[in-house]
């Protein structure tokens, strides 16, 4: 876990609060505050004996034995415990099972109210709080001209996410921060490139070079097979970064074009990055070295200037042998400028595992310097959210058919397309107006592509298939998106106004499948904690495909909704499910579809 995060609304919470109190007055001699570790039951075969668990008593045991004569085993220990418990109303029935766990049956008039609550007060009275004010989330951050790769769309769609759930938690402070990578040696070879193909640059305009990445793989033959070019190429670099006007115009140019092609990548799937680029942090550089020079952290290596931190053998390279700067020198610039000018509590990087060594050195080498706590868990603390590669159904890292690298938007477009192709094959799309086949295709589309990525677990490798992630049955946004259609047109077909049930109505769990969906629900916060402090959006969407399961296959299988006797209060739950699901898609960034 990175962080704690506190959700009173949390049931597993709450539950730990009347424990807490219960083991205090249940072994009043031990002389620190007990932890109450409480869990929720797993159904065995089917069946589930109680709704959570209380677990403390076997390992308390031991603790107070030949303290405490009255208790003769761990499970007087737990009936101990039970006895301590103060009356609540979340509680319908305790119970000891084994080596002392209490069991606890909670009361369905109490999770029917407290789903009620959740529909009166909205979904924001189940926000956690974060114990910090000033997150940063770095991610997507593509590289100018360079392909912006499958990676990155990972880095995209994952940071997008998590970004968004640390956004429920409202802190003072969020900043989603794309660190382009608009520097470096590549631009001496483009720029050089640039000014041969066209010796006058207003005859440049974006279309000539809006395929960036052609532009990027003819200049990069030009510079391996062309020594002229490739000379011409490094004293381009040297003319940039020592500012002359025209490379910098040429440096400008080229960057914006780049820009506009993110930014459709961008805009198909609903993101927003704040650009801070590599660039930017260039005056930080040397004053940073300086610093870290006067604490005596740089040592020379072979004529580099380099770092080394704690447990690895290969020291950091802060200035390489050609004085120029890398990857590295900004990094350390652009830290420094987080932690003292922009003040992050929390530094989150979203990056394949791949760079995990190279955040691993950066973070040692600030500790090193006294720049960050020693200790891992004291704030300001940086994080690396690493994850793993995107590979083809080959095995094989993710390429086009061509064996060129894919390009992003065309990527989206397929699967849009795609997903519309399947819509139209559909009876009721017929009569769909041009503008709702346009929006649900994207909706689906992307869904697809962001939910495959964010359902496995984000440090494993994962395979991009269409057909897969397109299936409108098993566990895919389309599934959901169209699960979510159907509990609209539940409430749709009944013809009430939910609105006006939500002030009159009782959320009443009579029947066993009721009384598990609304259970269900009400665990959201919990999950929502476990996913959002690991930062693992997996938990998240487990969650939400458990959620749609429950609905659909126990509660409305067995429990009819228009034109029962319970008719209010099960519309209520579909009203209460659709809230939570559309949450869920929200902090997946996820486009909910009403109809199908
Ligand atoms: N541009 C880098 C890449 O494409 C990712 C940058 C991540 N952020 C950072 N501050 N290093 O791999």
């Amino acid at each position: 876990m990175f962080i704690e995060l506190d959700c009173p609304a949390s049931v597993r919470k709450q539950l730990a609060k009347l424990f807490s109190q219960a083991l205090k007055a249940t072994v009043p001699t031990q002389p620190e505050v007990v932890v109450p570790l409480i869990d929720a039951c797993i159904a065995k075969n089917g069946v589930k004996h109680a709704d959570y668990q209380c677990n403390n008593a076997m390992s308390l045991f031991a603790k107070i034995k030949g303290k405490q004569e009255e208790f003769k085993s761990p499970r007087s220990l737990g009936e101990g415990i039970m006895k301590n418990l103060p009356p609540s109303e979340m509680i319908e029935s305790c119970s000891v099972a084994g080596p002392g766990f209490v069991n606890v049956v909670l009361s369905k008039k109490w999770i029917g109210q407290s789903v009620q609550k959740m529909l009166t007060d909205g979904i924001d009275s189940w926000a956690p709080r974060l114990p910090i004010k000033r997150v940063m989330v770095d991610f997507s951050s593509p590289n100018i001209a360079k392909e912006m790769h499958v990676g990155h769309l990972r880095s995209t769609i994952i940071g997008d996410t998590l970004a968004r759930m640390l956004e429920f938690c409202q802190p003072e402070c969020m900043i989603r921060r794309n660190h382009i990578g608009d520097w470096g040696t590549q631009f001496g070879m483009l720029i050089q490139y640039l000014f041969e193909e066209y010796p006058n640059p207003d005859d440049v305009n974006e279309s000539d070079i809006g395929d960036l990445q052609a532009f990027y793989k003819a200049s990069k033959l030009k510079f391996d097979s062309d020594p002229t070019f490739k000379l011409n190429a490094q004293q381009s670099v040297v003319k940039l970064q020592g500012g002359d006007p025209k490379y910098l115009k040429a440096w400008k140019q080229i960057c914006d074009i780049s820009r506009t092609e993110f930014n459709k990548v961008y805009q198909r799937l609903g993101i927003r990055l704040e650009e801070m680029p590599e660039s930017f942090f260039n005056p930080y550089i040397p004053p940073t070295l300086e610093k870290l020079e006067k604490l005596g952290l740089i040592e020379d290596s072979e004529g580099a200037r380099v770092i080394f931190v704690e447990g690895v053998d290969i020291p950091l390279i802060a200035v390489k042998r050609d004085g120029g700067y890398n990857y590295f020198s900004t990094d350390l610039a652009s830290l420094w400028y987080r932690l003292n000018v922009e003040k992050l509590d929390w530094n989150i990087y979203v990056t394949d595992v791949g760079q995990w060594q190279h955040f691993d050195m950066l973070f040692k080498a600030f500790r090193r310097a006294g720049w960050l706590p020693k200790d891992e868990n004291e704030y300001p603390i940086c994080t690396h959210v690493g994850f793993g590669l995107v590979l083809g159904d080959d095995g094989k890292r993710f390429r086009s058919r061509s064996s060129e690298t894919v390009r992003l938007v065309d990527l989206l477009d397929e699967a849009k397309k795609r997903a519309k192709d399947a819509l139209l094959e559909r009876e009721n799309a017929k009569d769909w107006s041009e503008e709702e086949i346009e929006k649900t295709s994207e909706a689906i589309g992307y869904g697809a592509v962001k939910y495959a990525d964010l359902k496995i677990n984000r440090t494993t490798n994962y395979t991009f298939n269409f057909d897969q992630m397109l299936n409108d049955k098993g566990n895919t946004a389309v599934y959901l998106l169209y699960a979510h259609a159907r509990i609209c047109s539940i409430i749709r077909k009944s013809g009430k106004d939910i609105e006006e049930l939500k002030k009159t109505g009782t959320v009443v769990l009579e029947h066993e499948d009721e009384r598990t969906l609304g259970l269900h629900l009400l665990q959201f916060t919990e999950v929502f904690v476990e996913s959002c402090s690991n930062l693992l959006p997996n938990v998240l969407c487990e969650y939400l495909y458990n959620l749609s399961e429950i609905f659909t296959k126990k509660f409305y299988s067995s429990c009819q909704v228009v034109g029962s006797p319970e008719e209010t209060s099960r519309l209520l739950l579909c009203e209460a499910t659709l809230v939570v699901m559309r949450h869920c898609f929200y902090l997946l960034g996820i486009e909910p579809v009403y109809k199908l």
